[in-house]
Order: C-alpha cells, then sequence, then structure tokens
C-alpha cells in the first residue's frame, strides 16, 4: 500500500516532505490511496451490503443503479454486496451470486459503469455457512426450510446459530475441498468481470468465521481445535483465492475482530492471524468489522464504535486497515484517516440514505480536488 499523497522520491524527504504535506490543502479523506496497481480518488468505500433483490444470483437493474449512484455519488471504492460462490453459500435465496457465467456478465456491465465514473469496482466474495437458506430481512430474517424453497446448511461443526435454528452438516475433507474450489471459481469470474478489488467476507458469523471462532468449531482434525488450525479454513481460502487473482491486484478481508462473546474470538487473535497475513504477503488490507457468530454478543454500539480494532490491527501488525460502524460525520471519517487508525473508511446505512455522501463530505471538509459529476453541476450548493 502507497499513499499517493504522501509518497516522496529523492529530492522530497524529512522535514521538507512534512512542510509539504502541511501545505497540502486537501482533507486526508480526500488524498488517493494507492493498493498495488490499483488507485482509489479518496478513501471512503461502499461497505458491502445485500440488497436481497437478485433471483438465481444474478444482477438486475436494481443492482446497476444502487452501485452505479454511489460512484456516481464520489465513492473511492464500490464494493458489491456478499456475493455467493454456490447456490447453497448464499444467505437468502435473493443474495447475489458468481457461479456462472451469465452472472460474470451481467456484473461485468456494473463494472463498466462504476468504473466509468471513476470510482474503484470490488467485489465481496462470501459463503454463509449455517447462517444461510434465512428470509430477507423484511420476511424476519428466520430460517426457511427446504420444504419452502431453502436448502440443508453446512458448517465446520454440527452446532447450529442458535437453538431455534437447523443444525448444520459438519464439512468433511471432500466438501471443504469443494467449498475452496467454488471460491477459486467465483475469484476467477470476478477477474474476468473486471473487479479491480476482491474482498473476502470472513465475517458476521458466515462460514469462514464459523472455522476460526471457537464458539462454532468443535472439530478435532487439522481445521479444528488450534488456534493455527482454527486459522487453516482461511489461509486456504486465501490461498485458493490468489490461485486466481493477479499479483498485481488487491485483496482484502473483512474479519470479524472479535466475537464480543466470553470464550469467543478476541482481538488478541484477530492481531495475532493478522501478524500471519502481514508475514504471507497476500492480504492488502484488513476491513475490520465485528460481531455476528453468536447471539449472546454485546456489542458497545456508538459513532465509530469499532475503530479501535481498526487502529490496534494496524498499529500492532502494520497492515493497512479499513473502518466501519458508524461512521457518518464526515469529520469522524477525516480525523479516523487522519490520525492513522485506518486507510479506509467504509460507509454502509449512510451511503444507503445518501449516495452524495462523498460529495457532500467534500465540501463540507473544503477539498480542493473533487469535482462533481457535470449532468449534476448545478446541484453543488450544499
Ligand atoms: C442492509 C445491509 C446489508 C448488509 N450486507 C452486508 C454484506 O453483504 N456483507 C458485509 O460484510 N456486511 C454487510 N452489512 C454490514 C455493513 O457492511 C456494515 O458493516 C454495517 O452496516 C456497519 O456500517 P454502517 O454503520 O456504516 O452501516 C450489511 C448492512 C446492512 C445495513
Amino acid at each position: 500500500m502507497t499513499d499517493s499523497s504522501t509518497s516522496t522520491d529523492s529530492r522530497v524527504t524529512g522535514e521538507n516532505a512534512r512542510r509539504i504535506l502541511r501545505r497540502d490543502p486537501n482533507p486526508h479523506l480526500f488524498r488517493p490511496i494507492s493498493f498495488r496497481s490499483v488507485t482509489a480518488r479518496n478513501r471512503i468505500m461502499l461497505s458491502p451490503m445485500c440488497q436481497y433483490s437478485a433471483q438465481d444470483g444474478m444482477p438486475n437493474d436494481w443492482h446497476f443503479t444502487h452501485l452505479g449512484a454511489r460512484a456516481t455519488g464520489g465513492v473511492g471504492i464500490v464494493c458489491t454486496e456478499a456475493v455467493h460462490v454456490s447456490p447453497h453459500a448464499r444467505i437468502t435465496p435473493h443474495d447475489l451470486g458468481l457461479w456462472n457465467d451469465a452472472q460474470r456478465d451481467a456484473l461485468a456491465r456494473i463494472v463498466r459503469f462504476v468504473s466509468a465514473q471513476g470510482a474503484v469496482p470490488a467485489i465481496q466474495l462470501g459463503h454463509a455457512g449455517r447462517k444461510a437458506s434465512v428470509g430477507r430481512p423484511w420476511e424476519g430474517s428466520i430460517p426457511v426450510p427446504a420444504s419452502d424453497g431453502g436448502w440443508n446448511t453446512v458448517a465446520p461443526s454440527a452446532l447450529p446459530y442458535a437453538d431455534t435454528w437447523p443444525t448444520p452438516a459438519a464439512l468433511d475433507r471432500d466438501g471443504i475441498q469443494a467449498e475452496l474450489d467454488a471460491l477459486a471459481q467465483a475469484t476467477r469470474r470476478a477477474r474476468e468481470a473486471g473487479f479491480q478489488i476482491v474482498e473476502l467476507h470472513a465475517a458476521h458469523g458466515y462460514l469462514i468465521h464459523q472455522f476460526y471462532s471457537p464458539l462454532s468449531n468443535a472439530r478435532t482434525d487439522d481445521y479444528g481445535g488450534s488456534f493455527d488450525n482454527r486459522i487453516r479454513f482461511l489461509i486456504d481460502s486465501l490461498e485458493a483465492m490468489r490461485s486466481e487473482w493477479p499479483a498485481d491486484l488487491p485483496l482484502f478481508v473483512r474479519l470479524s475482530v472479535t466475537d464480543w462473546v466470553t470464550g469467543g474470538w478476541t482481538v488478541d487473535d484477530s492481531v495475532a492471524l493478522c501478524q500471519i497475513l502481514k508475514a504471507r504477503g497476500d492480504v492488502d488490507l484488513i476491513d475490520c468489522s465485528s460481531g455476528g457468530n453468536d447471539p449472546r454478543q454485546q456489542i458497545p454500539i456508538h459513532a465509530g464504535y469499532q475503530v479501535p480494532l481498526a487502529r490496534r490491527i494496524r498499529a500492532e501488525t502494520g497492515l493497512p486497515t479499513g473502518a466501519v460502524g458508524l461512521i457518518n460525520a464526515p469529520d469522524l471519517a477525516e480525523s479516523i484517516v487522519a490520525n492513522g487508525d485506518a486507510d479506509l473508511v467504509l460507509l454502509g446505512r449512510g451511503l444507503l440514505a445518501d449516495p452524495h455522501w462523498p460529495l457532500k463530505a467534500a465540501n463540507a471538509l473544503k477539498a480542493q480536488n473533487v469535482t462533481w459529476p457535470v449532468q449534476y453541476e448545478r446541484s453543488n450548493i450544499f
């Protein structure tokens, strides 16, 4: 990762560089950032958000409009919702998928538009594991049985998410390999569709998180038990992705940095994991989320509540981080980047409510390097 605004050549070093930085008129939030060969125009990323609006995993005009509007709204990195690697990997029957070429080609249309607006197109790949086969939020987010169009779920162990949820089938070795193969094929299709960043969804109680958290993994083979065994599926997943993802393109990982449950996965565990990822060199940013694997979780929710997680991972591992969670005020977003808590700020609901949040934040923070789409110039009155 390089910070384009702070990169120096042999003539611009030390105190000289600091003086130039002090003179830089643009807020930190609007300084470009590079990961491998990819440069984003600012530090704002659209957080992945399921739209529950697909049929058979296919993107449609809703997804085109939703992602396209955030690109025209000035977002630096426009990330899709969780796109699932196989039909049984979906959270709901209405989630996006990438298990066939028609899905790839429909995503490619969105990629072309997002890129044409100056944003970097990113895709989140996911597998819901034991939390698959549920209804949409407006249908209650409760398990859908196979008799109603749902399906049987898989997980590291035959442990349900909650007492009222169905018990998943524990994956055997062939099953694990099949999931890794599906992930590699989805990654290949993501590359063919033209995405420039791929994010592995390893958070929120979905399949990969189920493997690394001791709360959901009771295996006795080399995918369970010790810390090294529980993170093995995540490491294998990264290897599967990197086998199909070019070395010059970045790969992000979204982690649940803590389970927020006594006896669960902790921030210390995440630091240890990220030190391993840093040494391996295949991951470019940790997107620091939390929770989702156990209904007993106690999350202290307030503005910027997950920023300390991003700060700690960044400080103790040297890996770039993304901060997410109730970061809706431009000043807060700016201070997170300026203080070095995180390299990117991700907005979810704030960008659902207002696709032009970045353009308005640029005005509020007096950025001089942001232009509105010419079609919208006359609305630049905020
Ligand atoms: C409607 C909705 C759908 C979401 N879908 C996903 C998803 O597909 N993948 C994911 O990692 N997080 C998902 N999230 C979590 C968001 O990406 C984000 O982490 C969370 O909403 C906190 O950020 P915010 O306060 O800016 O909304 C979703 C959140 C919402 C509100």
